[in-house]
């Protein structure tokens, strides 16, 4: 326990939630999906599902599952990987007059956030912006709780079917944001290995990153007993920071992705690599339903938001795009090193669950920095957002971006102002 959590004032809020979603995990698990879509009452169910999966073995198994429980379907496929408020909002006009009673999303972090807002659209009244954070939009809750939704993730990254929160670009002013709260967290987690060993190296690489970073960013973000004392018990906040319970999810979380993120991206049939890379996305998600995520995560979607030419290899969808753990991770290696001198004894924490060692704070900020550096030299992905496009001139505009992030600036271990963020940009874009 660090010193801060323990310095309880009457202005602060020291109450936490333990949020435990309801997984089912293991290999085969896609077979269960009729029996729990059954359970939960779903008589016609909307399956979400990522366009590439279409004619996935894991679309095929949910697909006989729920037949052989006479539930009936219709399937929804989003056109682009991201969700967009408009892309989501005509999609919702399209299924709106549709008995729909439950949602099935097989895909990726974005299909479940697409199937979590759909759900949100059919259940609760309102526009999509009614619900996205504030200041971008109007950070209304919703009215009631929503229909019951089954996530069979087929990646190993976003852990969205483990969290209460729901990301998109808002296509007008060009950012992403969040909808969050806990409403929207799926009923059932179903997570089956086996569904990601088709992953592509670069797709694994990416959400591997993300997975990383959860952890760490969770597990570094600032106490829960740091909250700002609430007038009423509806204002709490879905994140409250670290709390001691959401810490023990995110330590594992970040010895399972040392372990075996190399491994699953060299080897995409290695079971037991893909086994543990799943397992860890899904307790990573778990921690940061705790704690929420921070400054890279708050740099990361700018980046997404922004990016001009470029695409990593196996993210040939003819449109430029940094996929969510890469706009996350290059930030990250820059970010953790400042943040490091703020609070050495977390960061130290994090270093010894990667194998990094380091006797002084600067050794240990510089030896976190070259592991990270290393890690994406290993897997195929720029160390430097140069490499993306980025030049000094985007800079301000990408600081604006990640001031937009209010939600997550403030779950940073320290305050980290506008000249700071500058710099941030700056030592990523060159690599120093
Ligand atoms: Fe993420």
């Amino acid at each position: 326990m660090r010193s801060s959590d323990i310095v309880i004032t009457p202005f602060t809020d020291a109450v936490f939630s333990i949020n435990l979603p309801y997984v089912k995990f293991g290999l085969e698990s896609t077979r269960d999906v009729g029996y729990e879509a059954k359970r939960l009452g779903m008589k016609h169910a909307l399956v979400v599902i990522d366009p590439r999966l279409e004619r996935s073995e894991a679309a095929k198994v949910v697909l006989a599952a729920l037949q052989a429980e006479d539930i009936s379907h219709e399937t929804l496929t989003m056109v682009r990987v991201e969700p967009e408020d408009t892309a989501v909002m005509s999609a919702f006009r399209a299924i709106e007059q549709k008995s729909v009673d439950g949602f099935v999303s097989i895909g990726g972090g974005s299909t479940i956030d697409t199937a979590k807002m759909l759900n949100l659209l059919v259940s609760s009244s309102g526009e999509l912006l009614d619900y996205v954070n504030p200041p971008i939009g109007r950070g209304k809750s919703p009215s009631v709780p929503l229909k019951p939704h089954i996530a069979v993730p087929t990646t190993a990254g976003t852990g969205s079917e483990s969290t209460s929160v729901a990301i998109l670009d808002i296509t007008r002013i060009k950012v992403k944001s969040g909808i969050s709260h806990r409403y929207l967290r799926p009923d059932v987690a179903i997570i089956d290995p086996l569904n990601t060993l088709t992953l592509p190296p670069m797709v694994t690489a990416s959400s591997g990153l993300d997975v990383l970073n959860h952890a760490i960013e969770s597990f570094t973000g600032r106490p829960y007993s740091a909250q700002q004392k609430v007038a009423h018990p509806s204002q709490r906040p879905v994140y409250a920071g670290s709390t001691p319970v959401g810490d023990i999810f995110a330590m594992q979380s970040i010895q399972w992705v040392e372990q075996y993120l190399r491994r699953a991206v060299s080897q995409p049939f290695d079971v037991e690599a893909r086994y543990y890379m799943m397992l860890g996305a899904s307790v990573a998600g778990i921690g940061f339903g705790h704690a929420g995520v921070h400054i890279p995560h708050a740099m990361g979607y700018p980046i997404a938001g922004m990016v001009r030419e470029w695409a990593p290899r196996n993210y040939d969808f003819g449109y430029p795009i940094s996929p969510h753990g890469i706009s996350t991770a290059i930030p990250a290696a820059y970010v953790f090193r400042h943040l490091a001198q703020f609070d050495i004894e977390r960061f130290r924490q994090v270093a010894m669950a990667l194998n990094i060692s380091g006797d002084t704070v600067r050794s240990l900020r510089e030896n976190l920095f070259d592991y990270y550096l290393s890690l994406l030299k290993t897997l195929g992905i720029p160390t430097t957002l140069r490499e993306l496009g980025f030049t000094a001139q985007d800079i301000p505009k990408l600081v604006e971006g990640t001031l937009a992030q209010q939600r997550l600036i403030g779950l940073a271990p320290t305050e980290v102002t506008e000249d700071q963020l500058a710099r941030l940009f700056d030592e990523a874009i060159v690599g120093a």
